[in-house]
């Protein structure tokens, strides 16, 4: 059997209950901070307004600069959160533990029969901390996943987020085996495929019919490179981010092709900072919106990026993809071929963007069907 398959389990339907008593007892908390939340959460969102759950939405407040925040809501068209504790920037110290103390306040008062998080960021920890000890039964959307590098901070909130968790969505096999390997009770464990596959599905098209990007840019399909960095053990790190921008120059020498970088606040602060010189080629813009980038990455040559999600995109539209990391949590990118990790060494980021740029791009999507945002919510009705 291809191991990339995903087998998907837990989709049998309502076992015995009527509809009208699902709704009754059902109350669910959506926990999200951080545009890549907002993302994935989406297609849960669409399907408990489509199946009329009781729901609401919970926003930390982790991301509030309006182009990694509320331009989602709206692009996305998603309800606005009922709450936004508004915990803003600083050390995880201080926003986890504004989180804490603002979910647990919230839960307190709304009583919710569970919360969802979703990925590996300071609200999933606070919002799996804050619930698990009210026992409130906590879901976690994205589980399994592991760098197995416990110096990045998302390495540990997935840790702790697992193990406090009730229902884990591990999105494939090789998430569902790390779970399994640490312990956890397999009764507790559904492999649903990832929600991004249905977040790119549900806008790919509208993306390609409402983005002008392109044009606006003045790009020609597959004639530039799309980058993205971003991540504390990259940016915060002087000779580490050196290395990308240097790596992006030889990149841009070698194909010239613009190198096109929409760049995250803490990416930006952190060029400033280190008084680092933005190298010819590389047109650093601002954060763009999801049918924006969808539009970027589905037609570029190559996509250089530490993101994680962005690995899951690449993967998924077929776009050769070179990770400015020495790990990943998204194994399946490189046992498909559609990803390959270069570090932040200059040469070897040029290596890597000439061995992927001749890639056959015919590798097959390991995430799943695009049907994990609905299959995540037939099982939580089932089994609550
Ligand atoms: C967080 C997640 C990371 C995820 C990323 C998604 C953690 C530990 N990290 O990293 O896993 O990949 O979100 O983008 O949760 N800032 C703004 N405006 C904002 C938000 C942040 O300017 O709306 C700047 C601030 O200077 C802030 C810095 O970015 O100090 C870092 O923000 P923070 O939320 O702590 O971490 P991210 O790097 O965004
Ligand atoms: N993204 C976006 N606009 C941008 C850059 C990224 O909409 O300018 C989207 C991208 O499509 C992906 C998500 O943001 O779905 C990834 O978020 P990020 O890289 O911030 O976080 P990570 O996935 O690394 O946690």
């Amino acid at each position: 059997m291809n191991e990339n398959k995903i087998i998907i389990t837990g989709g049998a339907g309502f076992v015995g209950r009527n509809l009208v008593e699902y709704f009754k007892i059902m109350k669910v908390a959506i926990i999200l901070g951080t545009r890549p939340e907002i993302i994935k959460m989406a297609p849960i969102i669409r399907a408990c307004e489509k199946s009329k759950i009781d729901y609401f939405i919970l926003h930390t407040g982790q991301h509030y600069s309006y182009n990694l925040d509320k331009l989602f809501f709206e692009e996305l068209e998603l309800p606005k959160p009922k709450y936004n504790l508004e915990v803003g920037s600083g050390t995880h110290a201080e926003e986890t533990g504004k989180m804490l103390i603002g979910i647990e306040r919230i839960l307190k008062k709304e009583k919710p029969s569970l919360i969802l998080v979703e990925g590996d960021t300071n609200t999933v920890l606070a919002g799996a901390l804050a619930a698990s000890k009210l026992h409130i039964k906590v879901g976690h959307v994205e589980a399994g996943l592991r760098s197995c590098d416990r110096r990045m901070p998302e390495e540990i909130n997935r840790l702790l987020t697992d193990h406090t968790s009730d229902f884990l969505f591990a999105p494939t096999q090789s998430a569902n085996r790390n779970l399994l390997r640490e312990g956890i009770d397999k009764n507790k464990i559904f492999i649903t495929g990832n929600t991004i596959v249905d977040a790119i599905y549900q806008n790919l098209e509208l993306a390609n019919k409402k983005s002008n990007i392109l044009k606006d840019l003045n790009l020609t399909k597959r004639k530039y490179i799309l980058v993205t960095a971003h991540r504390e053990e990259n940016v915060d790190n002087e000779s580490r981010l050196k290395g990308i921008l240097d790596g992006l120059e030889k990149t841009y020498k070698e194909f010239n092709f613009m190198v096109i970088y929409p760049i995250h606040p803490r990416a930006k602060k952190k060029i400033e900072k280190f008084n680092l010189k933005v190298p010819e080629g590389i047109k650093l813009i601002e954060p763009i919106s999801f049918l924006e980038f969808l539009q970027l990455e589905a037609n570029a040559k190559l996509v250089l990026t530490d993101s994680g999600g962005v690995q899951e995109e690449t993967c998924i539209l077929k776009i050769p993809c070179v990770t400015l990391r020495d790990n990943t949590e998204r194994p399946e990118t490189l046992e498909v071929g559609s990803n390959i990790l270069a570090g932040t060494h200059p040469k070897k980021i040029l290596e890597c963007a000439k061995l992927m740029s001749d890639k056959e791009r015919k590798w097959e999507n390991p995430f799943g069907d695009g049907k994990a945002g609905e299959r995540i919510l037939k099982i939580l009705k089932e089994k609550l």
